[in-house]
Formats: C-alpha cells, structure tokens, sequence
C-alpha cells in the first residue's frame, strides 16, 4: 500500500477526550482530500488506525484528524494520543468511501460524538457550494462536544443545532425524519446505537436516501458459523485453503500475495477486491446491502464464502 510520510505539526485539546492532529506532508502534496475521505495512520507494530478528515489546508500539504482517546480500546487512539509534536508517521490514503452526492437535493447532516469529523467537512462543501443543509450533532454532554466549536466557526446559525442528552433530553430521531423535505438526503456517522435509530427512523421518510458511515464494527453484522473454503487467483491459479479460523486477508497475506489492507475489521473498505466466482459471504460493515447483493466484490478481512470455492481477480 502507498504511503507518505508526514510529521505531527501541531495537536490541539478540542475536548477532555479528543485532541486535534495536524499533519504536514514531507514531499509533495495530499490527493484526494474531500470530505468523507479517511486516512490510515500506520502506528507502528503492523497496527494501521483510520481517522476522518475534518480539515486540510487549501495547498494540500496539511490536513486535519480528530481523535477521541478510547482507554478501552484496541490501543490505536492511545499511541495517536502519545504521539508528540515532530514525530513523522506514514498516512495511506486519502480514499473516500463516504462522498458527499452533489445536486440540489436539501440534505441534513446527522453526527454522534466523534463521528462528527466527516459532517465537519462536508458541512463546510455544503456551504461553499451554497446547498441548503442543516447539522444536528448528538453528545451526551456539552463539554464532550468536541466539535462544537468547529461547527459553530462555519457560522451556520440556525442551521446548527447541539443536542446534549444530559440537558436536552432524549433526542426525537422520528421527528427530525419526518420534518424533512421530500428527497432529501441524509448522512450520518456516530455510534452504532444512534446509526439505528437514524436507520430506523429512516423508515418515515418520504424518498431521499440515508448515506452512513461506521467506525465501529457493526452488532449485526452476521458473525454465524465459521467453515473452511478455498481461493483461488484468477492471474496465477493458485489455490490457498482457508481454514474456519482464518481469514482470507490473513492467508493471502502469509503467502506473499500483495493485498492492501488498513482496518482488518470490515470497515474502511482497503481491502475490497472483485470477485469472478463463486458466492460471498459478507461480513463487513461497509458495503451497503444493495452492494453485496451483487456478488460483485468483497472484503477479504472478513467476509467469507458460502460454497467451497472463489475465485478473486487477483
Ligand atoms: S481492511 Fe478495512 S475493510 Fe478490510
């Protein structure tokens, strides 16, 4: 996977939990910044962590991450957090698997906690494209809201609304759906509970479409049994097993066959690749069921096959 290397320029507290990392490429500059777009972070010890953009200079040789510190996660927010100021990393990307559609359609965005990094940017296009747009962002308490003032800075007035659960209540997710136009567009990203809620509430909309992104693997996301199958590359023929415990990134990877990968847990959507035969399995949380249901491509760090046997256009 292509990297580039660049050096933390600047980190900013935004919340007790969540600080800012500004990064400054050491050669050339980034493609590809849009809002929706992530990074990979590679931190290290194989482990690869992806961050949305919230910002990026205009001459693309910053940009922006905003990382939460989870003390119970899988480590990769603490080692951003240990990062100091001039430490270099290698950043993948930036691949944008969560676009903004242009049009004329009225659109709201929807952001939960620290998945307000992408509505970030794309609040900002929406603007500077002039659409019509509001932006309700869920925390659970106002000194969490970590990008509030980022919100706030776009000067979008009556167009922003903060809701914090401790003062505000419960947040009426059916009421807000069934406010809007007809054939508007949502996009939304938070955690999982507030996903389904918006998914659900989804139900009461009159035509439009919801876009979302995950950042957390996906409850219901079929973990069924696990059984063996083979891969087979389309280029060479080659044949790997692979077993009920193992994955087909894994395999591949352990065989020398050059794969990109950044998340490992069906989310960002780096190791996609298009499937010739055979039926797949899917595991990810990232593919929309529309997208799966083609049969066309997979993710190879989780899903799986139905049959014996696919065949992947490698
Ligand atoms: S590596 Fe992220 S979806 Fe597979």
């Amino acid at each position: 996977m292509t990297t580039q290397t660049a050096r933390l320029i600047k980190k900013t507290d935004l919340s007790p939990d969540t600080t800012d990392f500004a990064f400054e490429i050491s050669e050339g500059r980034f493609s590809g910044l849009e809002a929706g777009a992530h990074i990979d972070v590679h931190l290290g010890d194989s482990s690869i962590r992806q961050y949305s953009l919230w910002s990026w200079s205009l001459d693309g040789r910053t940009l922006n991450v905003a990382v939460k510190r989870e003390d119970a996660g899988r480590g990769g927010s603490l080692a951003m957090h240990a990062l100091n100021v001039g430490a270099t990393v290698q950043i993948g990307g930036p691949r944008n698997h969560f676009p903004l559609q242009s049009g004329e359609r009225y659109v709201t965005l929807i952001a939960g906690g620290i998945g307000a990094t992408p509505l970030v940017a794309m609040a900002r296009e929406l603007l500077n494209a002039g659409r019509d747009f509001q932006v309700v962002y869920l925390v659970r308490s106002k000194e969490l809201a970590a990008m509030d003032t980022k919100f706030r800075e776009l000067g979008l007035d009556q167009w922003y609304r903060l809701h914090c659960d401790d003062m505000d209540g419960r947040f009426d997710m059916t009421e807000l759906v069934q406010s809007l136009p007809v054939n508007s567009d949502i996009y939304t990203c938070g955690p999982e509970p507030m996903l389904n809620a918006v998914l659900d509430a989804g139900r009461a909309m009159r035509g439009g479409t919801i876009h979302f992104e995950r950042f957390s693997a996906a409850a219901d996301v079929d973990q069924g049994e696990k059984a063996g199958f083979e891969v087979e590359l389309s280029s060479t023929g080659a044949v790997f097993q692979i077993g009920a415990e193992d994955t087909i990134l894994d395999v591949l990877k352990a065989n020398g066959v050059p794969v990109e990968f950044g998340c490992s847990e069906g989310l960002c959507g780096s190791c996609i690749v298009d499937v010739i035969d055979g039926e797949v399995d899917h595991r990810d949380g990232i593919l929309t069921p529309e997208e799966q249901a083609t049969n066309s491509y997979m993710c190879t760090c989780v899903s799986r096959a139905k049959g014996d046997r696919l065949i992947l256009d490698l």
